[in-house]
């Protein structure tokens, strides 16, 4: 996969690029780039965002400097890049990102990441520029880095070769494999630790009963969350 990361603080990725997974999938053939909004900005001084129209605080982030960033980055007009490939525009009310969303973008070939700042984007970016408007979540963070940050890291991990153990990330919490249920619990040794046991069945050494056991567990999450 080809993952590019617009933003106006590359920095922030230098801890992200350097973890195992990421590491793993970068070396796997995985490719991920930042691209600095303000290294093609059109306008002078480095100014990326301006006042809203129609009042209020905060900045907004220019349509004119992400058209500029894209355009430079893949020499084509950005309303047709997204046909090309997915866009994605972080952003708090977008739709929320799941197992399910990340399965379908770690199929993609290449994606795009938008980060907003400040008050956020102008909207025709989100509308003309984005194949899809994602959010990480109900609440607002200070930038978009941190989402990308988590979207990058739930795709990346799906990526053969990522995770040392292929089978983790197939039956996790909301996966497939699971019906889409909060994983059931894990332990380890010891098996007991001031008077808490691992439950009998764990250590039964009986398959069958522990992947029902466990089914139930998730069930049993699953119910408690509705
Ligand atoms: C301070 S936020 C802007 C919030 C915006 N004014 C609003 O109320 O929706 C700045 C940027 O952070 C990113 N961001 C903040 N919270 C996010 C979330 N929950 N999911 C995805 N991106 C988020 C977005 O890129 C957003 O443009």
């Amino acid at each position: 996969m080809q993952l590019d990361v617009f933003t106006l603080f590359p920095d922030a990725f230098a801890w992200f690029r350097d973890q195992r997974h990421v590491a793993n999938a970068l070396a796997g053939g995985s490719t991920f780039e930042t691209v600095d909004y303000r290294a093609t900005t059109p306008l002078s001084g480095g100014q990326v965002d301006d006042t809203p129209f129609g009042g209020g605080a905060g900045m907004v982030l220019r349509v004119d400097v992400v058209e500029a960033a894209l355009r430079a980055r893949y020499g084509i007009d950005p309303v047709e890049l997204r046909a090309r490939r997915r866009v994605v525009a972080l952003t708090p009310a977008g739709r929320l990102l799941d197992d399910a969303l990340v399965d379908e973008l770690a199929a993609e070939p290449a994606l795009t990441l938008l980060c907003g700042r400040y008050e956020g984007f102008d909207e025709r970016i989100v509308e003309h520029f984005a194949s899809d408007a994602v959010s990480i979540g109900r609440y607002v963070l200070a930038g978009g880095e941190l989402a990308a940050m988590v979207l990058a890291d739930a795709v990346l991990r799906k990526l053969p070769g990522a995770l040392g153990h292929a089978e983790s990330a197939q039956e996790e919490s909301f996966s497939a494999a699971l019906e889409r249920m909060p994983e059931y619990p894990h332990y380890t040794r010891p098996a007991e630790w001031r008077g808490w046991a691992v439950p009998d069945v764990l250590l039964s050494g009986h398959h069958a009963r522990v992947r029902e056991w466990r089914l139930e567990q998730s069930r049993r999450r699953a119910a408690a969350q509705d």
